[in-house]
């Protein structure tokens, strides 16, 4: 049997759909050194911000039974950096590039997406209004329908790199911030950013993060962040990316059967570098197992309870 692993978010296409996450990758060069790049179907970058960010104070990363709770703050080099340093090293493979990027104001991310649209090699920007870890305006975007309408169609004037919207659960319904994204002119989505949480060491009586709070990833976030891709693709057409939590290709699948047109692994990379390009192979035998030809046609290939 012949099997395609092609998938398509909008107008981007990939090789496959495994992805990396946002932050659990960083530019790629240290994993560069571990795997080969070009297995994966695409990267997305550590979120980009105008100016250089140091990120919050430490302690940054807590552990907890299942997940890893981080207040790391968006810490990276700036666009000009990005620019001059990063760019030209990840576009060399043949990876979908998807470079992540985040404001406090509206006008910062159309001025970062004004920057990025001038390079090539570009493929699609994931647009950060999810992040729990930086004060008070991390989330100011991603909570709110309106500011989501208003911001994804401002970026769609001024930019033609197709855009991913990566959503936030911290909210309660996501699938209102999803219709948003989509009416505005998104192309893709991307779900799940981390879920809100806290630590505290009892001995000290203090909180584990120097920020207090963080946000939680890796397999506690899993079933979570399930539900919410299957309410998302049930309201809403454009394709997916889901994350939270995937470990192996099991888990990917879940994603997939729920309606992700891809997935992206996040926490999973700091445990095992070859886990991404693993889930590549694992779902081609589950494709063979099954019988089925084409990947398009694993997505929300969901059976009903009864
Ligand atoms: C240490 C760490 C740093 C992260 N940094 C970013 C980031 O810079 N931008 C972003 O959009 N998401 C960031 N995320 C969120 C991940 O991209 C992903 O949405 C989330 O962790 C859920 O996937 P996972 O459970 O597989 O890690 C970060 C996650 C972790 C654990």
């Amino acid at each position: 049997m012949n099997i395609n692993l092609k998938s398509k978010l909008g107008r981007v296409s990939l090789n496959n759909p495994v992805l990396v996450a946002a932050g659990t990758f960083g530019f790629g060069e240290e994993y560069a050194k571990l795997i080969d790049l070009n297995k994966l179907g695409g990267i997305v970058t550590k979120t980009v911000t105008l100016e250089p960010r140091e990120g919050n104070p430490p302690p940054r990363l807590a552990g907890t039974p299942a997940g890893l709770l981080n207040a790391i703050g968006l810490e990276n080099p700036g666009i000009d950096v990005f620019l001059e340093e990063k760019l030209s090293f990840l576009s060399q493979f043949e990876a979908r590039l998807i470079v992540n990027i985040a404001g406090e104001e509206e006008e910062d991310y159309l001025t970062l997406a004004k920057r990025l649209s001038e390079k090539e090699k570009i493929d699609a920007l994931e647009i950060n209004i999810s992040c729990p870890n930086v004060k008070e305006r991390g989330l100011a975007f991603g909570t709110d329908p309106e500011r989501t309408f208003s911001l994804v169609k401002k970026l769609s004037e001024v930019t033609n790199i197709p855009l991913i919207i990566k959503l936030t659960p911290n909210v309660t319904d996501i699938s209102e911030i999803a219709q948003a994204a989509e009416e505005a002119g998104a192309e893709a989505l991307s779900l799940i950013n981390t879920v809100l949480g806290m630590s505290i060491d009892v001995e000290t009586r203090k909180p584990q993060l120097g920020n207090i709070t963080g946000g939680l990833s890796g397999p506690a976030i899993r079933p979570i962040a399930i539900r919410m891709v299957r309410d998302v693709f049930q309201k809403v057409s454009l394709p997916i990316i889901g994350m939270g939590g995937i470990t192996c290709s099991e888990d990917a699948l879940e994603f997939i059967l729920a309606g992700a047109s891809a997935v992206a692994v996040g926490t999973a990379n700091f445990v095992d570098s070859r886990t991404a390009p693993g889930i590549v192979e694992g779902i081609k035998e589950y494709m063979q197992r099954k019988g089925v030809e084409n990947f398009e046609d694993l997505i929300g290939w969901l059976e009903n309870s009864t």
